[in-house]
């Protein structure tokens, strides 16, 4: 198998075993008894391929690291909005990716994520790396999508943002994600989902 192959099926079985896994959506718990998801044989769904004819450069890296080595016309950021940490909640992807039997804690087989803790899922870091990426990164225009529930306050989130560009924010209704319902979902389905877009001055 050429490495092609392997990361094609590779990222095939990271799409499916969500529409297998005996949890309510994320790892960080595992439901008690077997929901009927993860008992019915498992099927790898074939990931979608674009091909675009170009030689396409990726990066899995931290942002904050990498935004002193790109030059970008658009600079697209979706950072985490709340305090839940990514790592932490889909471990289990992460060793699926890596396939390296890590030493793991706790009833979930939680790995060690002490590195790969981001500063979005805080109030006061996020808005710090907000800044970092905006004054120091080298793009065209900063496009960041983020929502009303996030624990970037909007008004913080544009004075940032003013100091480098000319901001527009686009906004749209979107169904709220049901754990984050804390019980308000009979009064509140729906939140904003915002887009600002930074033309850099
Ligand atoms: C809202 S999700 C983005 C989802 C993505 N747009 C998609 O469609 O799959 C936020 C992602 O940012 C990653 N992340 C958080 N902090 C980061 C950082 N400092 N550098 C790079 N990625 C980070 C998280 O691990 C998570 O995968």
């Amino acid at each position: 198998m050429s490495e092609e192959e392997y990361f094609i099926l590779l990222s095939c079985l990271i799409e499916s075993i969500s529409f297998f896994s005996n949890t309510s959506g994320v790892y960080s718990a595992f439901q008690k008894k077997w929901d009927p998801r993860a008992v019915k044989p498992f099927l790898l769904k074939p990931i979608e391929l674009v091909l675009n004819s170009k030689e396409n450069e990726i990066f899995n890296s931290n942002s904050m690291e990498l935004i002193p080595k790109i030059d970008a016309d658009i600079l697209y950021l979706d950072p985490p909005y709340n305090e839940r940490q990514y790592a932490s909640n889909y471990h289990i992807l992460e060793t699926i990716a890596r396939y390296d039997n890590p030493v793991i804690k706790g009833v979930t087989g939680m790995r060690d994520y002490s590195s790969q803790k981001s500063s979005f899922c805080n109030k006061n870091t996020a808005l710090k790396s907000l800044n970092d990426i905006a004054k120091n990164a080298k793009y065209k225009y900063l496009l960041l999508s983020y929502n009303t529930e996030g624990i970037m306050s909007q008004k913080n989130i544009a004075e940032i943002l003013n100091n480098y560009g000319a901001v527009e924010l686009v906004e749209f209704e979107y169904l709220r994600f049901k754990s984050n319902n804390k019980g308000k979902s009979k009064t509140k389905k729906y939140i904003q989902e915002q887009l600002y877009i930074v033309k850099k001055y």
